[in-house]
C-alpha cells in the first residue's frame, strides 16, 4: 500500500502548488494529478455542481489506486465538506492546514482571507479560524480575476495589470492593517510575489499549497503510509482539456517540463 501513489486534485492547476511542495518535502513518493481543466474554475459554480465535480475527480483518483486523497483546491475543500468522510483513504483538504497556520503566525489577531468567491461566500477559513481563536478579526476578500491572471500567465509584480487587479482587489485589506494573509486558492501563491509588493514585507503570507503539503506529509507519516522506497518516485498528470495547454502553465507552476506524464481523460459521463 505505501507504494501506492497520492492521488491530488483541483479544478485546474492551481494544486500544482501543492505538487511541488509535496515533491520536494517526500521526493520518494509517486503522484498522481488530476486537473479538471475543461471545466475551470469552479469557484464561480454552484454548491451542487462542484459536489458534483470533486466527486467525479476524487473517485477517479481512487480508481488509480492511490493511498491518499488532497483536494489541492480552496473552493472544493469550502464546499464539499462531506467529501473526507465517504472515501475509504485517508483525505485532506486545503482549509484546515492553511487556517492552522495562519493562527500560528499572527502577532496582532487580524488575519485576512483570500480565494474565490465560493470559498468565501462558504466562510470556510473563517469558522476555521474562530474555532481556533475567537478573539481574531477575520477579514474576507474573493478574488476572481486572480485564477483567470494566472492561467493566462499573467503573473510578474511588474505587470501593469497585475498590479491593477492586485490593488483593487487588496486595497480594502491593507487598510484593515492586516499582518497575515491567507492565500486560500490554490491558484494564488503563483501571483505571491505581486502580492507581497504591494501589502510590503511586515505582512506574512500563507501559502495553502505548501502548508496543504506538510500536513499531508504529516498524515501519512502518522497512518504509516509513507513510500520507504529508496529511489525517487514518478508524477503522473491527468487533466481534462488539452494537454498541449497543461504542459505551457504547468512549467510555470512546478519550475521544470512536464512531458509525456500527461494525458487526457474525459470525466463528464462518469457515474458518481
Ligand atoms: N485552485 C482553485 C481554488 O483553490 C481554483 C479556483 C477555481 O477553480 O475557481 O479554489
Amino acid at each position: 500500500m505505501s507504494e501506492n501513489a497520492i492521488g491530488i486534485f483541483d479544478s485546474g492547476l492551481g494544486g500544482l502548488t501543492a505538487v511541488k511542495e509535496l515533491v520536494s518535502l517526500l521526493p520518494q513518493e509517486n503522484i498522481i494529478y488530476f486537473g479538471d481543466t475543461a471545466r475551470v474554475p469552479y469557484g464561480t459554480r454552484s454548491r451542487q455542481t462542484i459536489i458534483k465535480y470533486a466527486r467525479q475527480d476524487a473517485y477517479f483518483l481512487l480508481s488509480r489506486g492511490v493511498k491518499m486523497i488532497i483536494a489541492a483546491c480552496g473552493t472544493v475543500s469550502s464546499v464539499a465538506v462531506g467529501l473526507k468522510d465517504e472515501l475509504p483513504v485517508p483525505f485532506t483538504g486545503v482549509v484546515v492546514p492553511t487556517a492552522a497556520a495562519a493562527v500560528q503566525a499572527t502577532r496582532t489577531g487580524r488575519i485576512g482571507v483570500i480565494g474565490t468567491s465560493a470559498t468565501v461566500n462558504s466562510g470556510s477559513y473563517k469558522n476555521e479560524i474562530l474555532s481556533r481563536n475567537k478573539d481574531i478579526t477575520v477579514i474576507q476578500q474573493d478574488c476572481p480575476l486572480f485564477v483567470s491572471l494566472v492561467e493566462n500567465s499573467f503573473i510578474s509584480p511588474d505587470d501593469d495589470i497585475v498590479r491593477l487587479v492586485v490593488e483593487r482587489y487588496l486595497q480594502r485589506l491593507k487598510n484593515e492593517g492586516i499582518d497575515t494573509l491567507i492565500l486560500g486558492c490554490t491558484h494564488f501563491p503563483i501571483i505571491a510575489p505581486a502580492i507581497q509588493q504591494y501589502l510590503g514585507d511586515a505582512v506574512t503570507l500563507i501559502d495553502s499549497g505548501r502548508e496543504t503539503a506538510l500536513y499531508a506529509a504529516n498524515l501519512l507519516r502518522e497512518k504509516h503510509l509513507l513510500n520507504t522506497a529508496v529511489q525517487p518516485g514518478t508524477c503522473r498528470y491527468y487533466v481534462s482539456d488539452t494537454v498541449e495547454d497543461f504542459r505551457r502553465v504547468a512549467e510555470i507552476f512546478l519550475n521544470r517540463t512536464v512531458g509525456n506524464e500527461v494525458s487526457h481523460i474525459n470525466l463528464e459521463h462518469a457515474h458518481i
